[in-house]
């Protein structure tokens, strides 16, 4: 059986997520890892903080802190909220982590060694005030573009363009606002990805029909727009150092110039998705630690990432769409970079150890608040704090993946948020559990009773379930998030389906073995709703399983089997209320909180 390699992308450092974010990558990647764990696969699912560039140094000196204190108080405070989530990362790391920095200098040198990396003196702003280079974000000027007062460095927010901070119109210092800058020239290393435009468009083509079309048309427009060789060092302290003196010649010989490059960093977006094998090698140091032993060999965690040893890995990726370039063309060029050799026109295997490059990647559209964009640096938007101190962390997940944007954006509105958790997990849900439950209680001794025999109303439920179960199976496997959803909630409501037409509360007036069908047969459906909304709603899902003396968070279940998980005999209680409905008090409270409908302009 292969095992599954998933990553979400890393979230930045600075500033605590919204929903967007959410719905965008960690919450979908927990829900398929859940259920690849309950399926019995070999999981591994990894997350980390992004911490490099320069919003992260922006907003440490935003808060009066050094940038490597400031990442790791916010790296606690995103590992609580996703933990709170009920996110089940294997690990959740850091990009700025010890072994990030080792493999992102290791790739490097790899890169320089191969041939793929060349020195170019770039023309970059500098502060006189601040005596400093201004990369990216630290420089904001006018857009050369559409004339917007404000634009960043590395992109104007109004047209969205790319930009480099030398082509902003008045540029000055995001630091102290200073306008006293010049150009000056400083050399940087550029990864040279122009080379690799054939292969990643064989190795697109080849995902055709097998990846979601938003990912694949993404990754052919890059291409189709020219691929340019990609700067990826920085002027920068915070970061992780380029250590060029340690390099050997490449294949022409040269070697790299130590004191042109002393003192810069790589570039984030360089080492960032580095870090999801970094990540792996963190996972295997601290369950070592863990256990009072020594760090492990490579070859522990380069069997998820590395030649042979990782042929049965399938690594999956999660990502919003803005990320699909830096993972269908950045990072890929990276990693064969080091896998392969580009001599005379040819591509030739480097080493029998090559790094696995993604198999199936998983992008969203945005999920957007009442039409609007959620922002963090505007603070509009329900943000992952605020939603835990209104509602457990069901709620939210249950709605975000009901409403995934997987074909086109989704939007966000605490009216529509109302009615579609107090429906499905309110009156569906919870509503069943509680009858059934309640029932076997007052009538029943709470024990799964013996006695009767099953008949067409159970024969119909048996196929109608299996159906819905194998349906639900299928859309899961293949990361259809939004269809799953609907297939679990077609399934709880076969539950309620059924349970009216048996209608034990009537049958026990006259036939007691009917009744205890029916009653048997609704606690079974109890157990298995158990296991089937773990992935879902894992909170819920446990005190379920408690409910009817299930082990949590149990197998996936068998088609076959799915109405013949509890024994007869088996104690079982109600849960306290599953899910209390959202009042309109609530909603208009929240909506004068947060903004509505206004907020969108
Ligand atoms: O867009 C973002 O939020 C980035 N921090 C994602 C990085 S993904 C990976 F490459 F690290
Ligand atoms: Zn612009």
């Amino acid at each position: 059986m292969s095992r599954i390699l998933i990553t979400s992308a890393l979230p930045y450092i600075n500033g605590i997520k919204h929903l967007g974010t959410l719905a965008g990558s960690m919450l979908p990647a927990d829900v398929y890892a859940r259920f690849q764990r309950a399926r019995g696969r070999e999981t591994l699912y990894l997350c980390a903080t992004d911490e490099h560039g320069t919003p992260t140094e922006l907003a440490a000196a935003a808060a009066g802190q050094e940038p490597a204190d400031f990442c790791a108080e916010q790296h606690q405070v995103q590992h609580d909220l996703g933990r709170r989530f009920g996110l089940s990362w294997d690990h959740f790391g850091r990009s700025s982590s010890p072994q990030n920095h080792r493999l992102t200098q290791r790739f490097a040198q790899g890169l320089w060694e191969a041939g793929f990396l060349e020195e170019r003196v770039t023309q970059q702003v500098y502060s006189v005030a601040d005596k400093r280079f201004l990369p990216d974000r630290y420089v904001v000027g006018t857009c050369p573009h559409c004339g917007y007062e404000a634009a960043r460095g590395d992109q104007c927010e109004n047209c969205t363009r790319v930009l480099d901070p030398a082509d902003l119109i008045h540029p000055r210092s995001a630091i102290s606002g200073s306008t006293d800058v010049e150009i000056r020239e400083s050399k940087h290393l550029f990864l040279r990805q122009s080379l690799f435009a054939d292969k990643l468009r064989a190795w697109i083509d080849a995902k055709k029909g097998e990846w979601p079309l938003l990912v694949t048309s993404i990754a052919l427009k890059w291409l189709d727009e020219g691929l340019q060789d990609r700067g990826i060092t920085r002027d920068l302290v915070w970061g992780v150092p380029v250590n060029a003196f340690e390099w050997g010649p490449n294949p022409d010989g040269a070697l790299p110039d130590i004191d042109g490059l002393a003192g810069k960093v790589f570039y984030v977006w360089f080492d960032a998705p580095i870090e999801y094998i970094a990540c792996t090698w963190e996972w295997a140091d601290a369950r070592a630690a863990e256990r009072g032993e020594d760090p492990p060999a490579d070859a522990v965690w380069e069997r998820w990432w590395r030649g042979e040893a990782a042929a049965d890995v399938t690594y999956v990726e999660f990502m919003g769409k803005d990320n699909v370039p830096f993972h269908t063309v950045g990072f890929p060029c990276t990693l064969i970079g080091l896998n392969e050799t580009f001599a005379g026109g040819d591509w030739k295997p480097a080493s029998n150890q090559a790094w696995k490059l993604v198999d199936q990647l998983k992008g969203f559209n945005w999920l957007d608040y009442y039409g609007g964009k959620f922002s963090t640096s505007q603070q509009r938007g329900v943000f992952m704090d605020h939603a835990l101190e209104l509602l457990p962390a069901d709620y939210w997940r249950w709605w975000v993946m009901a409403n995934t944007p997987e074909t086109s954006d989704a939007t966000f509105t605490w009216e529509q948020f109302q009615q579609q958790v107090n429906a499905d997990l309110a009156d569906v849900l919870g509503n069943f559990v509680n009858r059934i439950l309640k029932f076997t209680e007052s009538r029943f001794d709470g024990v799964v009773p013996e006695g009767g025999e099953p008949g067409e109303l159970e024969a119909r439920l048996a196929g109608d379930v299996a159906a819905k179960l194998a349906e639900l199976t299928e859309q899961l496997e293949a990361r259809e998030f939004r269809k799953s959803a609907t297939a679990l909630r077609q399934l709880w409501v076969l539950g309620n389906q059924y349970l009216t037409e048996a209608a034990p509360w009537t049958a026990i007036k006259t036939d007691r073995d009917r009744a205890a069908v029916a009653v048997r047969t609704g606690l079974n459906l109890v157990a298995l709703f158990a296991k089937v909304s773990e992935p879902f709603i894992p909170f819920a899902a446990e005190k379920v399983a408690l409910a009817v003396g299930e082990a949590y968070p149990g197998r996936w279940p068998d088609a076959a089997a799915a109405l013949d998980i509890l024994p007869a005999g088996r104690p079982v209680a109600a849960p306290e209320v599953l899910f209390r409905k959202v009042e309109n008090d609530q909603v208009a409270e929240w909506v004068a909180r947060f903004g509505g409908a206004d907020a969108a302009a």
